[in-house]
């Protein structure tokens, strides 16, 4: 791949909205063409698809159907937006993508990793993440951000146990793949966050 393929992650309230413009205006200074995206989305069926999931009024989603809605969504999004983009030379930036499915639909629903790591491997062709920066604060200051928003979607109205599980496997992932995902220490003061994300975009362009 000619271009480099970077996601945001982290739970809710951690700042992702505000910070991937952020790292989006850095790319863009440094000459870089760099397409911003989101998951699950970024497609219109992905888009619509991301309406069924975040919506609350309809029927219950099974865990199940939840997983599988997100890789249909990725699916599209990797074949028509992401690829095309990275085979051209265009970076991605995305905010979330699979550590989020591990994370939410892994660590918060309690699905196991194998099922997950068969579906990224059937619906990905290849594609991961060159580096992932993982926005970390402890839930129940995120989660008091988040309120501040407005109504809540289908998954900010989940309990604090289960984004308790959602950044404990993010973190997990943080540890095992150190080289990929950089944390970043989000309950700084947005400047402070500012300058590490800027650290660590700095490095991963000049190597
Ligand atoms: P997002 O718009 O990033 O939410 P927020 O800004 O509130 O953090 O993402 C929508 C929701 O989708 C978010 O609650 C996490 C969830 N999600 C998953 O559960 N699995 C996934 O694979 C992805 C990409 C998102």
């Amino acid at each position: 791949m000619l271009g480099k393929f970077i996601t945001l992650e982290g739970g809710e309230g951690c700042g992702k909205s505000t910070n991937i413009k952020f790292i989006e205006q850095l790319l863009k200074e440094a000459g870089i063409p760099v397409v911003l995206t989101r998951e699950p989305g970024g497609t219109v069926l992905s888009e619509n698809i991301r309406q069924l999931l975040l919506g609350r009024d309809q029927e219950k989603i099974s865990e199940q159907t939840e997983l599988l809605m997100m890789f249909a969504a990725r699916a599209q999004h990797i074949k028509h937006i992401i690829q095309p983009a990275l085979e051209q030379g265009t970076w991605v930036l995305c905010d979330r993508f699979t550590d989020s499915s591990y994370a939410y639909q892994g660590g918060g629903r309690g699905i196991d990793s194998a099922t997950i790591a068969w579906l990224e491997n059937f619906s990905q062709n290849n594609i991961r993440p060159d580096l992932t920066l993982l926005l970390d604060v402890l839930v129940d200051v995120g989660m008091a951000r988040a309120k501040n928003r407005g109504k809540l979607d289908r998954f900010e109205v989940e309990k604090m146990q289960f984004f308790n599980k959602v950044r404990t496997c993010f973190l997990e992932i943080a540890k095992q793949q150190p080289k990929r995902v950089k944390i970043v220490d989000a309950a700084q003061e947005l400047s402070l966050v500012q300058e590490d994300i800027t650290q660590l975009i700095q490095k991963f362009i000049h190597g």
